[in-house]
């Protein structure tokens, strides 16, 4: 399949940052750096094979898949897409930084018709199902924490869900005048369920800490989404099994937790780059 000229020339090289073109067995640079594109669909652009410690496992991105699928997580998307959508130009080209599944990218590009999307993350299981989330969206390969394989200014706009991410590539690879959505969650998101299996615990003031890693950027909205969810035993133990407590929890503290309900609380951000969009 052929992806979109805008999607290509906005990606570079990991190794030389030299752009890259499709050929049949995926993407390769002017410098002659080969990147497969996977039977899935997906392409890696990383530098040597470090090793992916903080990527999801196979268990967490099928616990998120099935969470996102039955619809707990869809105030989110839909809050999500409303924000991206409230600031967006006609067309232009979205990032969804570590992106896992590509759900929220898949959202986002509902409400976005005239653009094209990139879905970025490490998780092997997770591209797998990016690759597929959207017709417009296609699935790289990733290290959010080292320099992106995207060229300076070539993305309009970056969503960033619950994911890692470097503000200095992301001033790097933002459009003047281009718009930064970072959600995140709240103290007491699904805290009633930490607290049932004495698990990790959302840290507060990362709202706080976003406006001191984007200082010259403009904050243009904020919206805290708020809202009951009355989980099943399968969800709850899922919202558990995609996340950090995944690694904390035992199994045993896992299998006793019934039906619970839980309290879904993010805030949503929109950041404008410095700059006149083009
Ligand atoms: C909490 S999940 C959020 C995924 C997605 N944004 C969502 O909300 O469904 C964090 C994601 O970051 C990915 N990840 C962790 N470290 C990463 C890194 N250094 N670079 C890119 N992705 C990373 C994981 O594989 C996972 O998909
Ligand atoms: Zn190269």
């Amino acid at each position: 399949m052929d992806w979109p000229a805008r999607t290509l020339a906005a990606l570079r090289c990991p190794v030389c940052a030299a752009s890259v073109a499709q050929v049949a067995s995926g993407l390769r640079c002017g410098a002659g750096h080969t990147f497969d594109r996977a039977r899935q669909g997906y392409v890696t652009l990383r530098a040597g094979h470090g090793r992916s410690l903080n990527a999801d496992t196979v268990d967490m991105v099928a616990a998120r898949e099935r969470l996102q699928s039955a619809g707990w997580y869809a105030p989110v998307a839909d809050a999500a897409a409303a924000a991206v959508s409230a600031v967006a130009a006609d067309d232009g080209l979205f990032l969804d930084l570590a992106g896992g599944t590509g759900y929220y990218a898949a959202a986002a590009l509902d409400a976005l018709p005239g653009w094209d999307g990139v879905c970025l993350d490490l998780s092997t299981p997770a591209l797998k199902r990016a690759a597929r989330a959207h017709e417009r969206c296609v699935a790289i390969g990733g290290d959010a924490l080292r320099p992106l394989p995207i060229v300076d200014g070539a993305v309009d706009v970056v969503l960033s869900v619950f994911g890692p991410r470097v503000p200095s590539e992301i001033s790097r690879i933002v459009a003047p005048g281009g718009v930064l959505v970072v959600v995140t969650p709240l103290p007491e998101h699904l805290s009633e369920l930490v607290e049932a299996v004495d698990g990790v615990h959302v840290h507060e003031g990362k709202s706080e800490r976003l406006a001191a890693q984007f200082p010259a950027w403009e904050r243009v909205a904020r919206e805290d989404v708020v809202a009951p969810l009355a989980l099943t035993a399968e969800a709850a133990r899922d919202v558990l099994a995609m996340g950090p407590n995944a690694h904390h929890v035992s199994v045993e503290a896992l299998a006793d937790l019934g039906p619970r309900d839980a309290t879904l609380a993010v805030r949503v951000e929109t950041l404008v780059a410095p700059g006149e969009h083009r």
